[in-house]
């Protein structure tokens, strides 16, 4: 049996506060937003996006700057149409920082102190929940002290929310960081449209089980209207859990929810909606005459080999970078690439340094790293390029461009944007993408060399059909690929997600 609920009960205060306001959004100006700070679409997600910067660099406007990704891309404009607001953390630990704007966007921070940090991002977030739903590759560790935090921080953010919204606001809740707030917000304030969109896979409910607030976190996400997630099956897993954790009669993906009267307070509806890129945004620097020469010059740097292959990722144990290494090495070893013909670049963006998990494994892949150099390396030539640094968009896809062949070898990824945004950035349609059954992406990407990143042998020849395919047979996989993604841009799924929820769902009590 889970925990009752804690005693913080403030968001109940704060709906007083908020619907007295919200009254007075009636009276709200043209673009959705009332003189009391009340929104009618609100985004809620643990990081704002914005990342803190010093003055002279680029794009950086009164100490921010807006962080990378397609989310934030997607978002925008529809932030700016209708003065929609951002709640998130701001990046930094013990500081209040009050709401600001940036780059026409309403921001609303939410205080995390260092405490929370190690508890609740550090510890449930990403000790517990981020190995738990990604097939236990690291074993989670269930701690109640970290429970408690990850409640106490939910219950921050759904009252920052329920103070900025306006009466029927939409709210979009963003991943695994944030699944109790739903619930929060449905108590505080029935009159919402909840959406939340989980970026990460969602366990079988064999996996789920072991989770001692498994019932908790079910009802918290059955909280919104709509729960999208990025592959058919992660909303299946869903939905048995909801079934088996909580009795739930689930019907075509849909569940009537209760209230404690026993009646029926809303429809929880369960939905795939495969995130993308900015398509655009990658297109046009794909073809920007400094973005094609830095490529060259990657090139020219490497000594010209006859393939470039790349791995990017974030240094994650679940992105599959020691298989990756170790296929490589075995070619190596086996004579079928040389250091003179080939080689690997490995980008490792630094990520969650101080989760025991990821010290662990940036010593296992650095030390595999110096081993492969420094039994192929030669004067000239080094088998490995290994980068722990995060490199902006338009170095990123200079080195899309200087790949031949592209490594994507996850054990298991919510989605895979570097599949994508590779794909995308061949826009003379060559090159060839390796990419692991068990990343979302393999779901639209059905022309990559998809494969099972645990089958080192498999894998090696992947690899090797990949360096020796036919430019025809490229070009035949490149097109397909690039044409899925061209035609599913970021836009495109953020904007089927809001058409679903605000959707009116007919009941179906039979
Ligand atoms: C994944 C998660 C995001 C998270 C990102 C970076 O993509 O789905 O929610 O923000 O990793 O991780 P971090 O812990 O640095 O926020």
């Amino acid at each position: 049996m889970e925990a009752p609920e804690s005693a913080d009960h403030s968001a109940k205060h704060t709906t007083k506060a908020g619907h007295t306001a919200s009254a007075s959004a009636k009276n709200s100006d043209a673009k959705g937003t009332d003189a009391a700070g009340h929104f009618d679409f609100i985004v809620v997600s643990n990081r704002l996006p914005v990342d803190r910067c010093s003055a002279d660099e680029a794009g950086c406007e009164d100490g921010w700057r807006r962080s990378p990704g397609g989310l934030v891309t997607a978002l925008a404009p529809m932030m700016t149409k209708t003065d929609g607001a951002w709640v998130g953390w701001h990046g930094a630990p013990d500081e209040t920082v009050e709401p600001f704007s940036h780059g026409g966007i309403d921001l609303i921070p939410v205080q995390l102190s260092t405490n929370d940090i190690e508890l609740f991002y550090e510890g449930f977030s990403n000790a517990t929940l981020w190995p738990l739903y990604h097939d236990v590759i690291a074993p989670p560790e269930f701690h109640r002290a970290w429970w408690d935090s990850y409640r106490r921080v939910n219950r921050r953010f759904a009252d920052a929310v329920v103070q900025h919204a306006a009466e029927g606001a939409t709210v979009w809740v963003q991943d695994y960081q944030l699944q109790l707030v739903p619930k929060m917000l449905r108590e505080a304030r029935p009159d919402l449209k909840i959406g939340f969109f989980n970026h990460i896979p969602f366990p079988p409910p064999e996996i789920f089980a072991q989770l001692p607030w498994r019932r908790a976190i079910i009802d918290g996400l059955l909280g919104a209207d709509l729960v999208g997630f990025q592959r058919s099956s992660d909303a299946g897993n869903f939905m048995r859990s909801a079934r088996r954790f909580l009795g739930a009669s689930v019907k075509q993906q849909q569940v009537h929810v209760k209230g404690n009267d026993g009646d029926t307070t809303h429809i929880a509806r369960a939905q795939a909606f495969p995130i993308s890129i900015d398509v655009k945004q990658i297109t046009e620097l794909a073809q920007r005459p400094d973005v094609v020469e830095r490529a060259q010059q990657i090139r020219r740097d490497l000594g010209n080999p006859k393939t470039i292959l790349l791995g990017v990722d974030r240094l994650d144990y679940t992105k599959g970078i020691r298989h990756r290494l170790k296929a490589y090495e075995e070619l190596l070893q086996d004579g079928k690439v040389t250091v003179e013909d080939a080689s690997l670049i490995q980008v490792a963006s630094p990520s969650r340094e101080r989760v025991e998990q990821y010290r662990l494994l940036r010593e296992e892949v650095e030390g595999t790293v110096g081993h492969i150099n420094g039994t192929y390396d030669t004067m000239q030539n080094t088998a490995v390029r290994y980068l722990h640094h995060s490199y902006p968009i338009e170095e990123m896809v200079s080195l899309y461009l200087a790949a031949d062949v592209m490594l994507v070898t996850a054990l298991r990824d919510g989605m895979n944007l570097v599949a994508k945004e590779y794909v995308t950035a061949r826009t003379n349609n060559d090159g060839a993408l390796v990419l692991s059954e068990f990343a979302g992406a393999a779901d639209q990407l059905k022309q990559a060399m998809l494969m099972n990143p645990h089958d080192i042998d498999g894998l090696k020849d992947t690899i090797m059909k990949a360096v020796n395919m036919q430019p025809a047979e490229a070009s035949r996989r490149m097109r397909a690929m690039r044409k899925q993604i061209l035609d599913h841009d970021v836009d495109l799924w953020s904007s089927d997600f809001l058409k679903a929820l605000a959707e009116k769902v007919v009941r179906d009590d039979s």
